[in-house]
């Protein structure tokens, strides 16, 4: 079953009859179709009609998917689009105020990737100031509109308010999908997490990475079509799908790891916090807490990224991170100078709300000829695509 899914939400308009025909096409094209219905929506079409034709199962309440609390949450994450079709006015309207009181709106609020939205309905409805409204509000926030069309309408009437036809929908859904396939056949290496230095048996030195950025990238450049290998440092978070995932402990287990994969690579993002310092010594059990004090000899670790920058091979592309709490861009600078990268994405990890273990990242890229983009605050997930958007920008200048 392919990897593609795609949440199709039907709300309660006469036209969900018409979904049932786009569920069965996006299943043919080789997508996992999750659909999503409202209550209302339930009413005109049985659910079962729709998990016969995609072989998926159906969802409609935020309380009776047993062994999924968080339901809404993980279709959100899961989905690569999301197309409501088709959506009533009252679900147009819910989306425009940021109303959650079902799962599919729920679902709608915590989703990061594309919306596209299939209106559906009598043309008064349509032409009514509130939806007209509602329908600006949701483009201005990047949602697709698409339709609706003219014609005879459900309630006997003419006008403008029927839902696009499926085979309309289909190729919108192909087409917003195409957009983002624009790393096909790149291989990406990225690393993420942070890296552990053993002290004793027990006890390790470490840092405040949770690798969400890291795994942001690799899942980003992965649904671009870019075959992604994911090295990463411990860390409580599920690879992407699709992704080679490399897990390792050390900055010296990472070096081995990133070095044997860096060649074959077209594309560089090391969004790792690699520790800077190790133990000279790892002691053998644990250290005793009877010592009135301890000493502790640290050496530094290899400098990967300088590594990977002096061998760099023509045409490569190499993103460095540098996460400071003073001097941000001049310590950028320095540090894209001296390792020899193509952009570094410098944030400042002690602003509020950012930088480690945050789902928000504030950043400004920097690049070799001195300019520098500031990117105003935004999710990991945005600022992955952000980052993936200038790395195939300069893949495509060394053609
Ligand atoms: C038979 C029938 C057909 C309907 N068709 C539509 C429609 O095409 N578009 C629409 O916006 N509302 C339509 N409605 C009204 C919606 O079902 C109603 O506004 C409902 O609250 C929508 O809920 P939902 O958005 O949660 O599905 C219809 C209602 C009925 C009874």
């Amino acid at each position: 079953m392919s990897e593609r899914c795609i949440v199709l939400g039907v709300s309660g308009g006469i036209a969900a009859y018409k979904a049932v025909e786009l569920a069965r096409r996006l299943t043919r094209e080789g997508y996992r179709v999750k659909t999503v219905m409202t209550e209302h929506a339930t009413r005109l079409v049985a659910p079962l009609t729709f998990e016969s034709v995609t072989g998926q199962e159906v969802s409609v309440s935020l309380w009776k998917e047993p062994g999924k609390p968080m339901h809404h949450i993980s279709l959100a994450r899961e989905a690569e689009l999301i197309l409501v079709a088709p959506a009533t006015a009252n679900l147009i309207a819910k989306m425009a105020s940021g109303i959650a009181d079902d799962l599919l709106s729920t679902t709608l609020l915590a989703a990061e990737c594309p919306v596209m939205v299939a209106p559906a309905m009598n043309a008064a409805m349509f032409r009514h100031p509130a939806t007209r409204h509602n329908l600006e509000v949701l483009k201005k926030r990047g949602v697709e509109v698409l339709g609706p069309a003219s014609g005879p309408l459900a309630c006997g009437e003419e006008g403008e308010g029927r839902m696009l036809e499926a085979e309309e929908l289909l190729e919108a859904v192909k087409r917003r999908l195409a957009i983002r396939m624009d790393m096909a056949g790149v291989r990406v290496l990225v690393t993420a997490g942070g890296t552990r230095e053993p002290l004793d048996a027990v006890r390790f030195l470490g840092n405040r990475s949770t690798g969400k950025m890291g795994f942001a990238l690799a899942e980003a450049a992965s649904r671009r079509g870019a075959e992604v290998v994911l090295v990463s440092g411990p860390t409580w978070l599920d690879p992407p799908p699709g992704v080679t995932f490399i897990p390792v402990e050390t900055a010296r287990e990472m070096m081995e790891a990133v070095l044997s994969e860096a060649d074959k690579a077209e594309a560089v993002i090391k969004a790792a916090a690699v520790a800077d310092f190790a133990p000279v010594r790892v002691r053998e059990g644990k250290i005793k807490k009877e010592r009135a004090e301890l000493l502790l000899e640290l050496e530094r670790t290899p400098d990967i990224l300088a590594e990977l920058g002096g061998r760099k091979r023509p045409g490569q592309v190499l993103v460095g991170f540098a996460a400071e709490t003073e001097e941000l861009l001049e310590n950028a600078r320095e540090k894209m100078r001296r390792k020899n990268l193509d952009m570094v994405v410098a944030n400042d990890v002690s602003a509020e709300g950012c930088g480690f273990a945050s789902d928000d990242n504030r950043a400004t890229l920097l690049f070799p000829d001195g300019t520098c983009e500031e990117l105003p605050r935004m999710s990991k997930k945005r600022l992955a695509e952000e980052i993936m958007d200038r790395v195939v920008g300069m893949l495509g200048r060394r053609e």
